[in-house]
């Protein structure tokens, strides 16, 4: 048995070697001549330019997603203006060579930098738009996709320490594929995902045209809002609606270990934190024998004291586990620890020694007790991974679900995020064995019809896209596109079938193209 997979391994890597990298030279030599006319040289990196792999890894954080087997794109595009994003769709099309687009480089399966099947294609990177425009007394932005969200972040306190916005806590993640997916972090009861605060935002559609919110017309951009990277063009920047924060947020970490009554808090959480007040977020860090509950309230500790002995007793919170702080000090807090400072959140470097593996669900309906001991036993067991849980309810449940592309809304009590890691010294099979049974494990507890999920946890395993006719076809894309966008996943079909009709902007979970009539 051991031979065998060893000879199928074999014959997999001779196969990617020969076809991965190298295109059809005729059409390979077209767009690099057709891009060479548009864009300076010294922003396309070519496989033999001396700095292709650098800057081909320069964000990629999961070394699963870069192997030697990884099928790399035959030129890095590092556009400095707009035009040169219209430039290289224009000369993609007329080569036939496909775009991917990557602004952070965070997609959980890597598909803003690589193709799972051999293909030809180019990465437009867009590091070098990265420009984050505040106006504080209209409280909006104008935020380039390139950005991180720390970046938006320190920009925004830069300029008003009155005003913050609604999105992930990781620093490094992009702009361009966060706001793709909706986008959440702490300030989710409050205000929502990033994308319910969007309001206007510049395409580079498949015919290489720039176009803001009016000119790409109601359809595009709704889809744009939550649809998923990728599918509809490159969106170059979005202006955003800034947020008030209030002068001092407290932040608090309890851990409470299963001999400590982790289990009964639990159980009683999942009813308390999505119906508590909007102020007040308290998501659930669980890994080996410990739940450890984590918040940001908006307010102050003499506030938050009495609402957590009216509304949580069971946590046993006090004075003692209050943090107070500003919004901007909470960015680097929850994500870097406690001796980081705001300017960290500026470092775009990632590394690449954690291999890790990820998946999602929904729930809406209370996960009864007996559960909650069984699913610590899974976490008990070797090569266990771990499970964050974001509460819902308030702003993010009050918008109706076809507002937005976004669909996770009424109902949902929590969010589920499951996760392993492994290291170089091992291959992970049975971090990834672990994580998939006890995703099956979890299926009679959550969103079922169908088991619901969030694009922004991408995960392969729910489906990939079938190509019929030239085009991805949308019957075989609705197994992962349901789980992800539910009822707005037609939708999405058809706003893609106005924009790109042939399917040039596509990946193996991009969007498919569906005909109005149909
Ligand atoms: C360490 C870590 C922490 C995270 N924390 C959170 C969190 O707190 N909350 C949360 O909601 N999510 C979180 N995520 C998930 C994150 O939101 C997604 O991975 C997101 O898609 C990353 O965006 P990116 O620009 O960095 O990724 P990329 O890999 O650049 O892009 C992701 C997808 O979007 C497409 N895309 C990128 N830019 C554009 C563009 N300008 N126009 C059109 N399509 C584009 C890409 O082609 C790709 O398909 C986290 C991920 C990581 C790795
Ligand atoms: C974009 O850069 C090109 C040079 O590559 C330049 O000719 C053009 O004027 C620039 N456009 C804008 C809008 O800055
Ligand atoms: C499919 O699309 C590619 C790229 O646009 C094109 O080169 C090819 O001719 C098309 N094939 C068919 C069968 O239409
Ligand atoms: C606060 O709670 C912690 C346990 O989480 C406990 O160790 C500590 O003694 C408590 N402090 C006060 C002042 O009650
Ligand atoms: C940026 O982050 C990397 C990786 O975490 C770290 O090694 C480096 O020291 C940081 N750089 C600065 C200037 O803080």
């Amino acid at each position: 048995m051991a031979s065998s997979r060893t000879l199928v391994l074999a014959v997999l890597i001779s196969f990617l070697s020969c076809y991965a990298p190298v295109p059809s030279l005729a059409s390979s030599d077209g767009f690099l001549k057709c891009l060479s006319a548009a864009i300076p040289k010294q922003l396309l990196y070519t496989q033999s330019s001396p700095s292709f792999t650098s800057v081909l890894v320069s964000s990629i954080r999961n070394p699963r997603l870069f192997t030697p087997t990884t099928v790399r794109p035959l030129v890095i595009v590092t556009p400095t203006n707009a035009s040169h994003v219209q430039a290289a769709v224009v000369c993609g099309r007329q080569n036939d060579v496909r775009i991917r687009v990557r602004s952070g480089g965070h997609d959980y399966e890597g598909l803003s930098y690589r193709s799972v099947r051999p293909e030809v294609f180019a990465v437009v990177d867009l590091v070098n738009l990265r420009s984050v425009s505040v106006d504080q007394k209209t409280a909006t932005a104008w935020v380039d996709s390139g950005a991180t969200l720390g970046e938006l972040y320190y920009a925004i306190s830069k300029a008003s320490k009155q005003l913050g916005f609604p999105a992930g806590l990781c620093p490094t993640v992009g702009v361009g594929g966060h706001f793709s997916g909706g986008g959440f972090g702490m300030l989710l009861r409050k205000y929502g995902v990033a994308i319910d605060n969007v309001l206007d935002a510049t395409l580079v559609d498949a015919k290489g045209r720039l176009l803001d919110k009016q000119a790409m017309g109601a359809d595009v951009f709704w889809a744009i809002r939550g649809g998923g990277g990728e599918s509809f063009g490159i969106v170059l920047s979005w202006k955003v609606k800034l947020v008030p924060v209030p002068p001092t947020v407290t932040m608090f970490s309890v851990p409470k270990s299963v001999n400590e009554g982790a289990v009964d808090i639990l159980t009683k959480w999942q009813e308390v934190a999505p119906a508590l007040p909007d102020d007040l977020f308290i998501r659930v860090v669980i890994q080996k024998q410990v739940a450890d509950f984590q918040s940001m309230y908006l307010g102050t500790c003499d506030t938050l004291l009495p609402l957590m002995s009216s509304r949580f007793p069971e946590l046993g919170f006090n004075r003692s586990h209050c943090k107070e702080m500003s919004w901007i000090q909470s960015v680097p807090y929850i994500y870097l620890g406690s001796t980081a400072t705001v300017e960290d959140i500026l470092n775009r470097t990632t590394s690449l020694d954690t291999f890790n593996k990820a998946t999602s669900d929904y729930v809406r309906q209370s996960i009864p007790k007996d559960v909650w001991v069984q699913i610590f036993a899974w976490l008990a067991k070797p090569n266990a991974g771990l499970m964050i849980t974001d509460p819902y309810g308030g702003k993010i449940s009050s918008i109706p679900e076809s507002a937005t592309a976004f669909p996770h809304r009424g109902g949902v009590l929590f969010n589920i995020q499951y996760m392993n890691f492994w290291s170089a010294a091992t291959d992970g099979s049975a971090q990834t064995k672990w994580l998939k049974d006890f995703y099956a494990f979890m299926g009679p507890y959550v969103s079922k019809n169908p088991r619901q999920a969030y694009v922004n946890y991408r995960d392969l395993d729910l489906g990939e896209n079938v190509i019929v006719g030239n085009v991805s076809s949308y019957q075989a894309g609705k197994v992962w596109g349901e789980k992800y966008y539910k009822g707005n996943f037609q939708r999405l079909a058809m706003a893609k079938g106005q924009v790109d009709p042939s399917d040039y902007f596509r990946n193996e979970q991009s969007i498919p193209p569906l005909a109005a009539s149909k």
